[in-house]
């Protein structure tokens, strides 16, 4: 059955260097997938490991399924073969001399189980992982894809009550690693498991996570949908990770609810989505993704502007434009076959007041 993790207060200090994991708070809901995303050294696996039993808290609380498994404080350190919690890693961990099936079956031989359970519980999980009719090959002659699903197989054939991802997808070249991306969210969905998958690429956190945790650093600086996470990051930090390149540094000038008027140095006004707390005269710096421009905008509208094309990158299915505009170098997405708009050409670009987050400068 799968089950709630709640992590409370999370640190780990290492002998050396400072925090590796800094108060990091948070639940993930029975049956949910939470992605931890962030740069490398960020403390993502330390938080995982924690959570695993492999790694000792220096303090904090971590509960799953309302049981405390770790608890400095109180003396309280479930040991990692008793926390019943499946890993993936970055590397595939299976045994090269044994067949997928015999490599899946391997957790379950301590387990007194019936060989028809053992052969149902196979079953099911070959199934789920699409290898059924793999089961009897060697590993060695599977590829890169196929052993990682292996991997997974094995470890959810115990039913885990949760299962922690380490960059699964990190080895595999790009092709299948976009296919597996998407088959983990469906096999990790269809078997109903709690899980906890780290990465340090924005796409595959928004493709598998029900939620995601930008950290940096060691703490965890916001956990929240896909969606806002895109659409309303919490700190410059967060916009830049999952996209939002653009930077253009102003000054509050007014205030109007939600929004505000930022004064560029050029003198141009915006309309931006202001930070909680915001005061008039405040320095600001808009965060903006190159995707949320809008190219010859229809109509009236606050936020246009006449810019100059600077470069042209074309991608085939997109183009990605180097604009100057009122003295800021920023970059805009055309999606589509067709590039436009030609170098030192003028555009006219809007820059919709829902997508300009200003935050302190
Ligand atoms: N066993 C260890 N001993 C000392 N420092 C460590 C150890 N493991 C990780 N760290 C440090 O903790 C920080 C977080 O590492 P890690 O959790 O592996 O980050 P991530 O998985 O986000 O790349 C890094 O600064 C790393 O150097
Ligand atoms: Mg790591």
């Amino acid at each position: 059955m799968s089950t709630e993790l709640r992590i409370e207060h999370l640190r780990k200090v290492f002998p050396t260097g400072k925090p590796a994991v800094d108060d990091v708070s948070f639940t993930i809901a029975a049956g949910e997938i939470v992605a931890l995303l962030g740069p490398s050294g960020c403390g993502k696996t330390t938080t995982l490991r924690c959570v695993a039993g492999l790694e000792h808290p220096t303090s904090g609380r971590i509960r799953i399924g309302g049981e405390v498994y770790s608890d400095p404080e109180a003396g309280v350190l479930v040991a990692p073969r008793s926390r019943n919690v499946g890993m993936v890693f970055q590397s595939y961990a299976v045994w090269p001399h044994m067949t997928v099936r015999q490599n899946v079956i391997y957790p379950l031989r301590n387990r007194k189980l019936s060989r028809a359970e053992i052969d149902r519980r196979m079953a099911e999980v070959l199934e789920l992982v699409d290898l059924t009719q793999y089961a009897d090959r060697p590993v060695t002659a599977l590829s890169g894809g196929q052993m990682q699903r292996v991997a997974l197989a094995r470890s959810m054939v115990y039913r885990p009550q949760l299962l922690l991802l380490d960059e699964p997808l990190s080895n595999l070249d790009a092709q299948l690693r976009l296919r597996l991306r998407d088959d983990l969210r469906r096999i990790i969905k269809a078997a109903g498991l709690t899980a906890l998958y780290v990465t340090h690429d924005q796409t595959e956190a928004v493709v598998l996570g029900d939620r995601i945790g930008v950290m940096r650093d060691g703490k965890l600086l916001q956990m929240d949908t896909p969606e806002t996470i895109y659409n309303r990051p919490a700190d410059l930090f967060v916009a830049g990770f999952t996209g939002a390149s653009n930077r253009i540094d102003g000054r509050l000038v007014a205030l109007d609810g939600a929004f505000g008027t930022v004064e560029t140095p050029s003198g141009h006004r915006l309309n931006a989505l202001l930070p909680a707390g915001a005061t008039v005269g405040a320095a600001v710096q808009l965060a903006l993704r190159p995707d949320n421009l809008v190219f010859n905008p229809p109509g009236e509208g606050p936020n246009r502007f006449t810019a100059r094309v600077l470069s042209q990158r074309y991608q085939g299915v997109q183009t990605l434009y180097e604009l100057e505009l009122f003295k800021n170098q920023i970059e805009v997405l055309e999606v589509g076959s067709a590039a436009h708009y030609k170098v030192g050409s003028d555009v006219t670009v809007s820059l919709p007041p829902e997508t300009c987050w200003a935050y302190p400068a």
